[in-house]
């Protein structure tokens, strides 16, 4: 099978019963995938599929073949943090970390979808990903802040 994962096509042979999180993580080596439930309840293994968001911990590779697939590794741009990343770090948005290359996978479709997005789009776009260290307020701190900076981009 055939995927393609931060724009670099990959010639794979999964499991059958294989997920995706654990084809990036173990054959991959894209670690920066959090594996914490397995079971489609943290968000922690969150990834884009087709430009969408998705628990990477529910989706069996086999059945992904010619899918395209983002991960936490693949949305800088060089050295240039993506501007959620960014906002994550000046608004503290971050303690022990493990949930938050799942928080920001899940920032960026939101913000995708919803460039100004409404307190009720945060809250619906990021229920699926939960932080044991309680850093929600910080977090939607930084969703507005790369909301403003992804509109005053250039590129936007
Ligand atoms: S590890 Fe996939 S949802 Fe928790
Ligand atoms: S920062 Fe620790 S689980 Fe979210």
């Amino acid at each position: 099978m055939r995927l393609v994962v931060n724009g670099r096509a990959r010639t794979l042979q999964p499991d059958p019963g294989e997920t995706l999180l654990e084809t990036l993580r173990d054959r991959l080596h894209l670690t920066g995938t959090k594996a914490a439930c397995e079971q489609g309840e943290c968000g922690a293994c969150t990834v884009h599929i087709n430009g969408r968001p998705a628990y990477s911990c529910l989706a069996l590779s086999c059945g992904l073949d010619g899918a395209t697939v983002a991960t936490i590794e693949g949305i800088a741009t060089g050295d240039a943090l993506h501007p959620v990343q960014a906002a994550f770090i000046a608004c503290d948005a971050v303690q022990c970390g493990y949930c938050t290359p799942g928080q920001v996978m899940s920032v960026i479709a939101l913000l995708q979808r919803h460039p100004d997005p409404t307190d009720e789009q945060i809250a619906e776009a990021m229920a699926g990903n939960l932080c044991r260290c309680g850093t929600y307020p910080k977090i939607v701190a930084a969703i507005r802040q790369a909301a403003a900076a992804i509109s005053a981009s250039p590129a936007s």
